[in-house]
């Protein structure tokens, strides 16, 4: 199954695809994941991608699209849910492009719909592991001991884009450039909306329920 999920930032993208992956065996590739690696790792994509990421702005399309069609490739043979990409619509249209090469197509799209109050509010308490990626919140999804990854006992940190200037830009690119995106997907493909105000594991039963579905088809 190839699966793309949407939603602004701070949606629980990363919070569901880390479930949908569990769930259905398929790989959980996130755009920001990858380019966080990149810079811990000092690439010259980590270290291009830097000030627009701390800014709250897209990394260029030029850079994203190879990155991702990378990262794609070397699991074609599986499936794949796809988080925070793509973000335009000139990168869907690359994704569809090279997907279509291969005779094949993005099977859902769920799009997250939150109310901006309560982003906030999660992007304010969202505590991660810079070294594998788990996801916290410092009173919805706390971890076993405060501060420390449940998985390999790193120490949390905040992300240094979920400062509020930051957040406000990242919900104003959101708006600009990727809600598109849905539209984009909503003439092409069929697009699930899935309220996601409430707690993790009610989204998780909305969006299993649809994806359950299309399995059993
Ligand atoms: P990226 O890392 O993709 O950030 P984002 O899309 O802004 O999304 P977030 O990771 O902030 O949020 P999320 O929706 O995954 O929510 P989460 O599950 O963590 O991108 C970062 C930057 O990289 C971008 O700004 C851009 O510069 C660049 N970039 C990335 N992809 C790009 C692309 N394709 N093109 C160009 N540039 C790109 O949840 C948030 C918090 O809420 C957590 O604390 C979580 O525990 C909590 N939570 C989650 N769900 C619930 C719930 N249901 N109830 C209560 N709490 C919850």
């Amino acid at each position: 199954m190839r699966i793309v999920l949407l939603g602004a930032p701070g949606a629980g993208k990363g919070t569901q695809c880390k479930r949908i992956a569990g769930k259905y065996g398929v790989l959980h590739l996130s755009s920001g994941d990858i380019l966080r690696q990149e810079r811990t790792a000092g690439t010259e994509l980590g270290k291009k991608a830097q000030s627009y990421m701390d800014s709250g702005s897209l990394v260029p399309d030029n850079l994203i699209v190879e990155m991702m069609v990378g990262a794609i490739n070397k699991v074609s043979k599986k499936g794949f849910v796809l988080d925070g990409f793509p973000r335009t619509v000139n990168q869907a249209e690359e994704l569809d492009k090279l997907l279509g090469r291969n005779g094949k197509k993005i099977d859902a799209v769920l799009n997250l719909e939150i109310n901006e109050q309560v982003i906030v509010k999660r992007m304010s308490g969202r505590r991660s592991c810079p070294k594998c990626g788990a996801v916290y919140h410092i009173e919805k999804l706390k971890p076993k001991v405060n501060g420390i990854c449940d998985h390999d006992g790193t120490k949390l940190i905040q992300r240094p884009d979920d400062r509020p200037d930051v957040v406000i830009n990242r919900l104003k690119t959101y708006h600009q450039q990727t809600k598109p995106v849905v539209d984009y997907y909503k003439n092409n493909n069929t697009v699930y909306d899935i309220d996601a105000n409430e707690d993790a594991d009610a989204v998780g039963a909305l969006m299993f329920e649809k994806l359950d579905a299309l399995v059993l088809a």
